[in-house]
């Protein structure tokens, strides 16, 4: 028997770069690697890398560099880079770095059983494609092993809405839906294998419209679907647009039982003047009534946003509407981040918020945002919550899962598995989680 070449998969960015990392990983199995946790033993090392922000595509390099060492140690060590930096820089990755043996973008990575064994024959290999080719399809069946309870599964991918400052709509190509049997089967095979949350993933997971057996399905339809998955006990959804919010689907957040009380729906300003800058296409008063909607259909829904400080042209009168649009929802959650130049985007051609305002405000709003967080998180203790156990905690006897709302719960279940969920009553709130008890 030859013995197992190991993979080291160093994952940046969002969920569905955690998704392609599985899938990647699942696809080299099939050319005979195991993953293994650190770099060090690795026979190939790929980044799955996130371009969103400068800082994130400038992490990929220091990162890259770090492996000169291991490379001239282990000549045949390979280096792949993958995701939205390889899409993005695929060439110059290639040219600066002669270190990368490989380059593959997030839409060409069912290729990367062939690219591999090119470059085991020493020839380097860069697609960074938008092929015709449906990837999931060409992906060969996920294998049997074991899942965590909490599991991702991609529905949507790429976006045509081109904000201003995001780089997502070229690294990911168009909105693309994945036919709805292909997903129905993902989800029961996940299920089968220990899954009892999913989260769908999406850049703009609410435009959804997959095939299905009877012309195009909505979000909405989709996860009523996956409610009457048997075993499936928890679904979410993630990014949604605030302009793909239907009424359908409001309406799933009020009666489908399997469906969380908690979205996350970016919204980037508080401003109009900025927001039509960001060509956004909504304004702060139809986000409010939006949320207004949602509440009246799910009271107790938490939202969660990202917003961006310092996009250019932002005065200190739109900065005060954006603190002004927080205070207005009160967030569960909330990402914050200072704007950041992306060549190509068309707000990286306009004029620019100085750094130390950005810094500025960026403290202001991360004060505002903690506050909230908090806030929200010290009004569960009382209640009595779902738990849906992920793993042990710190201490013997203890578990640590995740609420209806998506607050870390840490419990003392000494009888209790991965996978279990318990009626929990909480008892108090610590800095990043719950602490609760059984009921
Ligand atoms: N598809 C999702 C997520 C996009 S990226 C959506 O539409 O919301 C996640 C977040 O990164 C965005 O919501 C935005 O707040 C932030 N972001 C994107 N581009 C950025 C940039 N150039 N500078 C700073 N933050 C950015
Ligand atoms: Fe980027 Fe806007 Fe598309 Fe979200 S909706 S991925 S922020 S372009
Ligand atoms: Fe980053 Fe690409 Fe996701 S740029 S946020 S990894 S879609």
């Amino acid at each position: 028997m030859t013995t197992p070449k190991k993979l080291f998969i160093k994952t940046y960015g969002c969920q569905m770069n955690v998704y392609d990392s599985e899938r990647m990983s699942e696809a080299l199995g099939e050319q005979g690697y195991v993953a293994t946790d650190t770099p060090d033993d690795a026979d190939m090392i790929l980044l799955n890398t996130c371009h969103i922000r400068e800082r994130a595509a400038e992490k990929v390099y220091s990162e890259l560099g770090r492996y000169r060492g291991l490379k001239e140690a282990k000549p045949d060590l390979k280096i792949g880079v993958a995701g939205c930096v390889a899409q993005a820089e695929g060439a110059e990755i290639m040219r600066r770095q002669p270190l990368v043996d490989l380059v593959v973008g997030p839409q060409s990575y069912h290729r990367l059983p062939q690219m591999e064994a090119q470059v085991r024959t020493g020839v380097r290999a860069l697609d960074t494609d938008f092929p015709e080719e449906d990837k999931f399809e060409a992906l060969k069946a996920r294998p049997k092993a074991r899942r965590a309870p909490a599991a991702f599964l991609t529905v949507q991918e790429g976006c045509d809405k081109f904000c201003a400052f995001c780089v997502v709509p070229y690294t990911r190509g168009a909105e693309v839906s994945r036919p709805v049997d292909r997903i129905l089967t993902e989800a029961r095979d996940l299920v089968d294998r220990g899954v009892r949350e999913l989260t769908l993933l999406g850049q703009n997971v609410n435009a959804y419209h997959g095939a299905g057996p009877d012309g195009d399905w909505t979000l909405a339809k989709l996860i009523w679907a996956l409610n009457d998955v048997d075993g499936l006990e928890r679904i979410r959804f993630t990014t949604s647009h605030p302009n793909d919010m239907t009424d359908e689907l409001i309406e799933a957040h009020a009666s489908c039982p399997k469906l969380m009380p908690y979205l996350h729906l970016p919204v980037q300003s508080g401003s109009d003047r900025i927001l039509k800058r960001m060509n956004r296409s909504h304004t702060a008063e139809s986000y409010l009534r939006l949320i207004e909607r949602l509440r009246a259909a799910r009271p107790d829904i938490l939202m969660s946003g990202d917003f961006i400080v310092g996009f250019p042209e932002e005065t200190e009168e739109d900065f005060q509407a954006t603190l002004n649009l927080i205070e207005a929802v009160g967030y569960g959650y909330a990402y914050t981040f200072k704007y950041s130049t992306r060549p190509g985007t068309p707000a990286a051609e306009r004029a620019q918020v100085p750094e130390d305002v950005k810094d500025e405000r960026l403290k202001r709003i991360q004060a505002l945002i903690t506050q909230q967080q908090q806030d929200l998180q010290q009004s569960m203790v009382g209640r009595e919550l779902t738990v849906l156990f992920e793993k042990p905690g710190r201490f013997e006897g203890q578990m640590g899962g995740k609420s209806e709302y998506l607050h870390a719960v840490h419990v003392m279940a000494p009888d209790a598995k991965p996978g279990d969920m318990a009626r929990v009553r909480i008892t108090e709130s610590v800095r990043n989680s719950l602490k609760g008890v059984l009921i």
